[in-house]
């Protein structure tokens, strides 16, 4: 089964090398000699805030590379915990190191019973599970005597902490919401089983493990994106590594970044069936209505991670005819998109655009995309901010000042 899912990221690939090559962009792959000059565009677009070695996206290509590998070749072969310890330490690991690394995963896994008591006190499932997952990782926080040392050691200790926890607490809320009874984790399973069983309450089959597998490896990094930005910034005040986290989740909640995954299928849903695609696509176009799941400030190609995501939501979809119709919208509605706006606008499906399909396909709840997008996205947020870290400048910003200057005081009585 497995072998499968293989052969679809393998083809996949194939095709995403058929249509662009991978020639680097010489401004984005040079060292830097600071001061730099950029054009910068309104959301910071086009600024440069630093050098990394981690994650190189090539936007007019559509690659996406960690530390030097490519996404494909990593969803083919890799597992998330490999591919966490990439993003960290900055090398594929030995077998050892990854032994190594995987005990210490499950180790801090297992909540200790003082974080377990913490968390379920928390009053979950009354707002947005993000919101959940944002407060518990802040009394994860305010729970280890570890979290005010920020040395590069320190927070390396605590990066791998939250890539052990964040997938139980998504189980805890996950579960918590509906009243059934939370999880520990079982480390003897992968992060990626683990996480499907705490959140469903089922031992997972082995495709679903390999599927959600693969979604955190294609999750796990994206350059200088929003979350990832405010994740550096907090650390750059030298605040901790749990703050910088709670503000990467608080980032990744809005529906401009990681919460476009559920706004996908919410849309897919509204259309209903494949024959409502051309109608609704064109009213959505009349009320200038972004389509949820297409567009990217850096890809002006097809994004390689719904390529890959593409034929695993077919591969899926085909085990429900409710999932199978959502399925058939979505590549309607693609071609009409692309049919378009991909001809002027460079604007294609982007990684949220098929990701909801396959968790949908594995009765996940609409509301817990995100935060299993959190669950994989906290590698590439701990692995920049500890790459920051190490030659920390804090970032400082100006606004440009557009309003009155020197306007003199006047008293509240005389105000009209
Ligand atoms: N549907 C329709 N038109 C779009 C879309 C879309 N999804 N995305 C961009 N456009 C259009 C804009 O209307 C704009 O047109 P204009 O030049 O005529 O005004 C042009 O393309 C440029 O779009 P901006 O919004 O300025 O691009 P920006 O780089 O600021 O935003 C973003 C990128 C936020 C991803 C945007 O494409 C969007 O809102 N997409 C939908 C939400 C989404 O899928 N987000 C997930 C992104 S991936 C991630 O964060 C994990």
């Amino acid at each position: 089964m497995t072998d499968q899912i293989k052969e679809l990221i393998k083809a996949a690939k194939e095709r995403a090398v058929k249509e662009t090559d991978s020639e680097p962009e010489p401004a984005l792959t040079s060292a830097v000699d600071w001061p730099v000059d950029c054009k910068v565009g309104l959301g910071l677009e086009g600024a440069v805030a630093c050098e990394t070695t981690i994650g190189y996206v090539n936007g007019s290509k559509g690659w996406l590379i960690y530390r030097g590998l490519d996404c494909f070749e990593l969803s083919e072969f890799s597992t998330f915990e490999e591919t966490s310890y990439l993003l960290i330490f900055g090398k594929l690991p030995t077998q050892k190191e990854l032994d190594e690394f995987k005990a210490k995963l499950g180790k801090y896994r297992v909540l200790t019973q003082e974080e377990w008591d913490a968390v379920n006190a928390l009053p979950l499932g009354k707002g947005h599970p993000m919101s959940d997952l944002r407060s518990a990782v802040s009394v994860l926080g305010l729970l280890d005597p570890t979290s005010e040392d920020t040395s590069v050691e320190a927070e390396t200790e605590v990066a791998i902490k939250l890539i052990a926890k964040l997938p139980v607490i998504t189980g805890i809320v996950a579960r918590t919401r509906h009243g059934e009874k939370p999880l520990q984790a079982n480390p003897d399973l992968s992060l990626a089983a683990d996480l499907v069983r705490m959140m469903s309450g089922n031992e997972p089959t082995e495709e679903d493990a390999r599927v959600m597998d693969v979604c955190l490896i294609l999750h796990a990094d994206h350059g200088m994106n929003a979350s990832t930005f405010t994740s550096m910034v907090v650390n750059s005040s030298l605040s901790d590594m749990y703050s910088s986290i709670v503000a990467g989740i608080g980032s990744l909640k809005g529906p401009l970044h990681g919460g476009a995954n559920e706004a996908v299928l919410k849309t897919l849903e509204e259309i209903g069936s494949p024959d409502n695609v051309d109608a609704w696509y064109k009213k959505a176009r009349e009320q200038k209505r972004k389509v949820m799941g297409f567009g990217h400030r850096v890809y002006k190609a097809y994004d390689p991670r719904a390529r890959v995501l593409h034929p695993l939501a077919e591969l899926l979809s085909k085990r429900d005819p409710k999932i199978q119709s959502l399925y058939e919208i979505a590549v309607k509605l693609e071609s009409a998109v692309i049919s378009e706006l991909g001809k002027e606008k460079k604007i294609f499906p982007n990684v949220d655009f098929y990701s909801g399909i396959v968790y949908a396909a594995m009765k996940i709840e609409t509301e817990m995309f995100t935060p299993i997008f959190a669950v994989s996205r906290v590698a590439g947020w701990t692995a920049r901010v500890l790459e920051y870290l190490k030659k920390n400048r804090i970032f400082r910003p100006r606004g440009i000042y557009v309003g009155p200057a020197r306007e003199e005081y006047v008293p509240i009585d005389k105000r009209g």
